[in-house]
């Protein structure tokens, strides 16, 4: 590209983007703590989340906790392209056309299966339509060492999926809700980490 179309590219971006970031800006600033209610009372507490057996009074012993199932293995794409996907039903009736029948929550999970629709699942993160994102370059991305730059533990060396450092800890949550500003500085705060090295062009992300 030429100089001069780069510079006019820029300058369209710049007020395309202009216009709509304040439109998008006013519609989207409840973004931090957005909590929507969810169709089925989805709980990550009892998926990704970790076991918890208990004896009841009855001496029988259940598990009031999760049951671990990786988070890949309900959001799948991560991994292999930009967007990550909330699971179809099917992925839901893997499990469901056997465990849990007859229980309220999952009769009207068969009920979407059967009209063969989708749940209508709120979504949480929305990031304007201007902005490009994706999840696989920031999950794959490897330091000089070739370790993963979002490393898979904490800061104490605890093990930990990736996912927790944009999303915080979703496996305890009974609700999913936003835990970081999602807004252009704290895109940018992490980028400019040395360590991280994401870039800070504008068309980094607005592209
Ligand atoms: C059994 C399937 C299942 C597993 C396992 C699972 N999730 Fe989810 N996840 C869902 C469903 C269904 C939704 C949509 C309903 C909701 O938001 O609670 C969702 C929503 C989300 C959202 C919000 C999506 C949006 O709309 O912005 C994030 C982030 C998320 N999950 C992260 C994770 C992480 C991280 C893990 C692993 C610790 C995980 N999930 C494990 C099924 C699953
Ligand atoms: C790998 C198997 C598996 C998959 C896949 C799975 N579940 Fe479950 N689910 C379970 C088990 C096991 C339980 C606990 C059963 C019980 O409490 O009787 C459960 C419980 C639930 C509950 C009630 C738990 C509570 O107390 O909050 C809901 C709601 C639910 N699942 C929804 C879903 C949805 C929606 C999907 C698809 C996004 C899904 N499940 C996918 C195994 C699975
Ligand atoms: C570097 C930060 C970051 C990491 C790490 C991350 N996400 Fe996300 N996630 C985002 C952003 C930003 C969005 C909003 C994307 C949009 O609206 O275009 C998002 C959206 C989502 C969504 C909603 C669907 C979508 O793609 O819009 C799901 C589900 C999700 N993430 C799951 C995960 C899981 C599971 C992991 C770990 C395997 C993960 N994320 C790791 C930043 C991250
Ligand atoms: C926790 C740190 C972190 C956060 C938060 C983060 N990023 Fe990144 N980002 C990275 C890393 C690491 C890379 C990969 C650098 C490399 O290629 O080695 C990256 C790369 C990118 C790329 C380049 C992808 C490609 O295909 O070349 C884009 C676009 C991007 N990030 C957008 C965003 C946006 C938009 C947000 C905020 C919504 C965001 N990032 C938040 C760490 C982060
Ligand atoms: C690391 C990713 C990233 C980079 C690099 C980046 N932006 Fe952004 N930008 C975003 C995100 C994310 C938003 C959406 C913020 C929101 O919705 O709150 C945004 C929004 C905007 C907006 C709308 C107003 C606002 O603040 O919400 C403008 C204007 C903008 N960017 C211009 C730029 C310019 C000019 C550059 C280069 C100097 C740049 N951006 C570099 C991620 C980035």
């Amino acid at each position: 590209m030429n100089g001069r179309r780069k510079l006019v590219r820029l300058l369209v971006l710049v007020g395309l983007v202009a216009a709509t970031g304040a439109l998008a800006w006013t519609l989207s600033n409840a973004r931090q703590g957005y909590e929507p209610r969810q169709p089925i009372s989805f709980r990550h507490t009892r998926m990704p989340g970790a076991p918890d057996w208990q004896v009841t009074d009855a001496g029988e012993v259940v598990n009031a906790g999760g049951y671990d199932i990786p988070c890949v293995y309900c959001h799948t794409m991560p991994y292999k392209g930009r967007h990550s996907t909330v699971p179809s039903t099917a992925v839901c009736m893997n499990c469901h056309q056997s465990v849990g029948l007859g229980k309220e929550w999952v009769l009207r999970m068969q009920e979407y299966w059967e009209r063969g629709q989708p749940i209508p699942w709120v979504k949480v993160h929305d990031l304007p339509d201007f902005v490009y994102y994706d999840h696989s370059a920031h999950l794959n991305a490897r330091d000089a060492s070739g370790a993963l730059k979002l490393a898979e533990h904490d800061a104490e060396g605890r093990p930990m999926v990736a996912c927790q450092h944009c999303h915080g800890d979703v496996a305890a949550m009974e609700i999913v809700s936003v835990q970081n500003p999602f807004n252009m500085q704290w895109c940018l705060d992490c980028h400019r980490k040395p360590e991280m090295d994401g870039g800070t062009d504008c068309v980094v992300c607005h592209r």
